[in-house]
């Protein structure tokens, strides 16, 4: 059952991604990069208020993030271990998919630590801390949610040789934990992360660019997606049980 037991703050030890974990050196970051944390925090604050989801702006305080600094990883993992067990944990940068489904199966979130540059104050490729930290951890002080990614870690883990059953399971990634977006108080909230941190992704869905279709496990599977342009369809679940559940359906499914 989701949300009813998380690991202890004592974690596993990780194997392959060991290679790509790193420190975090608060201490290095320049005020100008904390300059560029707020103004980008600050920027998104204002539309995050009003459209992201309740779960999502409960995670934001619970986890103790603040507009004025680059978080620092410790103190962040201190208010976030004791809800669900998820660390937010510093990597060097993009992981093979061995890695990454490696520390997700283990309430790991591989976290960049360096901040983007003012020329990309808008869209960054490469993740950095604000997308990592400001677009996904919140989500994770979310017990159900929690359990999802922990879930959703080892399904893929499992299927890690297949080739296909992997494209699948990474679209199911995309219209969730990047791009999902939740029913909530009578109209569509955001939660993924790639809403979360992108002004323009998100004013998109808000001024109702794509088009917004019911959660449905069987279609997310087979939806293909551009990572290079707005999206044009997204999936909206009513609970975010039903992530949890398509996670369970789709090992069912592919783990056959
Ligand atoms: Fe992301």
């Amino acid at each position: 059952m989701a949300g009813t037991t998380h690991p202890t703050a004592s974690h596993s030890k990780l194997t392959v991604a060991e290679p790509y974990l790193i420190q975090q050196d608060c201490a290095a970051y320049t005020p100008e990069q904390h300059g560029v944390w707020r103004e980008l925090v600050n920027r998104r604050m204002p539309q995050l208020k009003e459209h992201a989801c309740q779960e999502y702006l409960a995670g934001f305080e619970q986890i103790g993030l603040q507009a004025d600094s680059i978080p620092d990883l410790a103190k962040v993992n201190a208010r976030l271990e004791p809800l669900t067990g998820w660390n937010a944990t510093p990597v060097s940068g993009f992981l093979p998919p061995d890695a990454f489904f490696e520390m997700l199966a283990a309430r790991r979130f591989p976290t960049t630590t360096y901040i983007r540059g003012r020329e990309s104050m808008e869209y960054t490729p490469e993740p950095d801390i604000f997308h990592d930290v400001l677009g996904h951890v919140p989500m994770h002080a979310h017990p159900v949610f929690a359990d999802f990614l922990e879930h959703y870690g080892k399904v893929c883990a499992t299927v890690m040789g297949d080739k296909d059953k992997l494209e699948r399971m990474g679209r199911l990634f995309w219209f969730t934990v990047e791009f999902g977006v939740i029913r909530q108080d009578g109209g569509i909230k955001l939660y993924g992360s790639g809403l979360i941190s992108s002004h323009g992704e998100a004013r998109y869905v808000i001024e109702g660019g794509p088009e917004i279709r019911d959660f449905n496990l069987e279609q997310v599977l087979e939806q293909e997606f551009k990572v290079s342009e707005m999206q044009k369809v997204l999936y909206a679940v009513e609970s975010f049980d039903q992530i949890y559940e398509a996670a369970k359906e789709a090992e069912a499914r592919l783990c056959r």
